[in-house]
């Protein structure tokens, strides 16, 4: 019998921890109702594998970035029961079709938006994204938004507005916006409901939970806020199998460039997870793996395909598996240590990765 076996590049997915990390965000987001961001495919995690977890948990309200995401939603849900909001609202009349036919509910920050809609006879609902001081996408012009939104027989459903420093809970500027978005909803839509709060602004501003919050990285594990963890567990783990084991001698150098050179005789072990599989290349020579209770530096740089790790005096052989992130490293430490957050790790993960759901621990 041949013996399948595929590339040991594998994002391990754990829906148990999902669930433990979405219960967790309910409790802390009191009344309101979480909208389960699960843009750019659940963060890397793969849709198909997240939301019909949170759904499984009660989750009905959904962030994607765009009509194409959200059609990709509705059909995996398959249920009319989930609200599906795009928080990039819509850039065409395409796009404004496939909200009508799947039912998605855009945050809209342009008249041009309310324009596409309307051509389209778009009758359902939006959210307005206003600016409070991110000064990214968000209208500063709320109600002539919402005039013409009437106007267009198009019904604002809530306002959003978003946090620029919501991981930093000593910033000013995270009152300044709390104070200009309770401003505006006063003015704009006194009834309806609004948000704010990201996954970091529910740790650090939990007063403005208000009627929804929209967590995502928190949801995957990530602790929002480095000194006030919740108790999140890790959804993702990043694994790598040893494709080869080699001695090599004092002198000799490893990888492209030869940007490493043994001090002394070593072992290395060759590993099948390179930065096309979403290894970042600036781990090279810094980063580390985990086996069996150690942590295995890299050494040389991180290629395509391959990582190499000093395994000296440790007791490893072909085809054991080694962590990248995960349980045992975290992946905000390995974003730490090259200056970036784990949201570009997660979301860098190669398509070729392998997803696989895990079930057990
Ligand atoms: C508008 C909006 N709300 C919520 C989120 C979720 O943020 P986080 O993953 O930090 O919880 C994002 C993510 O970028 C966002 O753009």
């Amino acid at each position: 019998m041949i013996h399948q076996m595929n590339r040991p590049a594998i994002a391990h997915i754990y829906p148990e921890h999902l669930r433990h990390n979405y219960r967790l965000l309910k409790q802390h987001a009191g009344k309101a109702d979480i909208m389960a961001i699960v843009k750019a495919n659940a963060y890397g995690h793969g849709i198909e594998l997240v939301a019909p977890v949170l759904f499984d948990e009660g989750c009905r309200l959904f962030g994607v970035t765009d009509a194409a995401e959200g059609r990709q939603l509705r059909l995996l849900l398959k249920t009319e029961k989930a609200e599906i909001t795009l928080l990039s609202g819509i850039f065409d009349r395409q796009d404004a079709r496939m909200a009508i036919d799947k039912h998605l509910t855009p945050a809209i920050t342009e008249p041009v938006q309310v324009e596409l809609l309307h051509m389209e006879n778009f009758r359902g609902s939006v959210w307005l994204k206003v600016d409070t001081g991110m000064n990214r996408l968000g209208t500063s012009d709320a109600k002539a938004l919402t005039r013409q939104c009437q106007k267009a027989g198009i019904k604002v459903r809530g306002i959003m507005s978003h946090l620029a420093c919501a991981d930093m809970p000593e910033h000013l500027l995270n009152k300044q916006q709390a104070n200009a978005f309770t401003i505006l909803r006063r003015e704009v839509t006194p009834n309806l409901p609004a948000s704010l709060l990201n996954s970091a602004g529910m740790v650090s501003m939990p007063e403005y939970c208000l009627d929804v919050v929209r967590p995502g990285i928190a949801l995957y594990g990530s602790e929002p806020v480095a000194d006030q963890p919740l108790g999140l567990k890790p959804v993702m783990q990043l694994t790598g199998g040893v494709m080869q084991i080699r001695d090599i001698p004092a002198g000799a150098q490893v990888s492209y460039g030869a940007t490493y050179t043994a001090d002394s005789s070593m072992r290395i072990a060759v590993v099948s997870t390179g930065y096309a599989d979403g290894l970042p290349r600036r781990l090279s020579n810094r980063g580390y793996a985990f086996f069996a209770g150690q942590k295995l530096d890299i050494v040389g740089r991180v290629c395509m395909d391959y990582t190499m790790l000093d395994v000296t005096d440790v007791e490893i052989k072909q085809g054991d598996t080694v962590e990248f992130w995960g349980t045992h490293i975290r992946a905000n430490d390995v974003a730490r240590s090259i200056d970036t957050i784990s949201y570009t790790l997660f979301t860098g993960i190669g398509a070729r990765v392998q997803r696989i759901a895990e079930y057990s621990g």
